[in-house]
Order: structure tokens, then sequence, then C-alpha cells
């Protein structure tokens, strides 16, 4: 593993981004897993900022997004299609076709979710997969307890996810209890994984995900068992991964 502590969250973002722009220019035809989240709102704006004036170009890359809600419409402010629209794809030159993210409308789930990994797999499976970490360990919307090997899949969402999700959402209510997302398995046959964390928040998560032994009370740690991954943090959190 590969782990680098940028001097500010903005600068960890920058890199995060200058690492995703090189992979596409190296590779036009790029199969790119992408993440939601508050600290990829930095790296897609970078990301933005250099189509604009490096003019990398997206339009042969297929994105496959890691997870969403389930039942909520597209056009709710806090759709992950919506957050992809307004913060990346709908600023690229990439097209909307090969922009893929499971579909937590869909009337037969299990069926979406094995349908997912059939076009994941036809595309040639993810050359890079943009990963960010939740405060307990979750990696996409798998939760603490599941299992390294998992697929897609629905899943029910902690208690301290629905919490961190509360503030995207007008009523309490209105926040989903399920989401549909890429399993474990799933995500460790990317060939490649940037994993992207700052803040202080994500400090315990990130140590006991790459401080100790890998452990599925901390799902990031299966990131343990692949053999490429790069870590950008900064140092708030870092703080508890060397302490
Ligand atoms: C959600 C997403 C994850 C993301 C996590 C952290 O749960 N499903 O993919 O990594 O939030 O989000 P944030 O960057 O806002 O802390």
């Amino acid at each position: 593993m590969n782990s680098l502590v940028s001097p500010s969250a903005e600068h960890a973002a920058e890199q995060a981004a200058a690492l995703i722009a090189k992979a596409v220019s190296a590779r036009p035809g790029l199969v790119l897993g992408l993440a939601t989240g508050e600290t990829m709102r930095p790296v897609y704006a970078a990301l933005v900022r250099d189509h604009h004036s490096n003019g990398t170009c997206w339009q042969r890359v297929t994105v496959f997004n890691l997870d969403d809600y389930v039942g909520l419409p597209a056009a709710h402010p806090a759709s992950f299609r919506r957050f992809m629209r307004e913060t990346l794809f709908d600023h690229i030159d990439i097209f909307p076709g090969r922009c893929r993210m499971p579909d937590g409308l869909a009337d037969d789930l299990a069926r979406e979710a094995r349908d997912y990994e059939a076009k994941i797999a036809a595309a040639g499976g993810i050359d890079l997969q943009l990963l960010g970490i939740g405060g307990n360990g979750h990696i996409a919307f798998n939760e603490p307890g599941s299992d390294f090997a998992g697929r897609t899949g629905v899943v029910a969402l902690a208690p301290t996810t629905l919490a961190a999700a509360r503030a995207s959402f007008e009523r309490a209510d209105e926040v989903p209890l399920r989401g549909l997302t890429m399993g474990i398995g799933t995500i460790l046959e990317a060939r490649r994984i940037l994993l992207v964390a700052t803040g202080a928040g994500k400090a315990r998560a990130v140590a006991g995900a790459f401080g100790g032994t890998a452990d599925p009370a901390c799902p990031a740690s299966a990131l343990q068992a692949h053999p490429d991954v790069t870590l950008l943090l900064d140092p708030a959190a870092a703080a508890a991964l060397w302490g």
C-alpha cells in the first residue's frame, strides 16, 4: 500500500484528481469506479478544472458508481445520480450513456444488482476505483460486519451512516434506510484503488482500516488484501494511523 499525507485536504483532493486525470489520459477507454460524499466534491471540482485547462478527454471513459440509496428519486437533492451530474458529469465531455449507477428505484433490486455486476464484467472490469470512507469504516455502503467477499446488493444503512446522511435531507423520515451498493468483493476486483480520506472525523476509521489487522468490524480494512491501493490523506485523517 502506498500512503501519501498531503499538507491539506485541498491538496489531497488535487492529488487524487491529478492521479485520475493521468489515468484517463494514459488510457482513454478507462473504466473508472467513482464515489460520492463531501470528500469527493473538491476532487471532482479539480477534475472539472483539469478538463477545462488541460483538455483531458472523457469521451471514451466508462464510469461505474459505487452505490445509491434505495427508493430515492433521481431528482431528489440527496440522490447520488444528481450529485454526480452536478459535481462532475455535467461539466466534462463524458457520454451520459457511459455513466452507470446501480438503480435504487428498480422494481427487482436483486436483479438490478446482478445486472450491475454483469455490466462491470462486460466493460472488462474496473481499472481504477475511487473510494471515500465512512466514519465507521464503511466503503461504499458496506457497513461494519459486511462480508469481505460480498457482491453488489441491498444493504441496511448503519445508524451512524443515517445520521451523517441526515444533513442532506429536509426531514429525518426522508432518509432512506437501505442502499444498493457494490460489495466489498466487487470493489476488491478493481485493478487499482485510490482511497481519499480527509478531516478528523475519519482518523479512527483510517487507523482501524490500515493501522492493524483486517477485520470485518472495519470494512475498509479489507483493502489490506488488495495489491494496488493508494491512500491519500490529510494530516487530520492520518493522525491516529501511526500514533
Ligand atoms: C457515503 C457513501 C460513501 C462515502 C461516505 C463518506 O456513505 N456511500 O461512498 O465514502 O459516504 O462520505 P463523506 O465523504 O461525505 O464523509
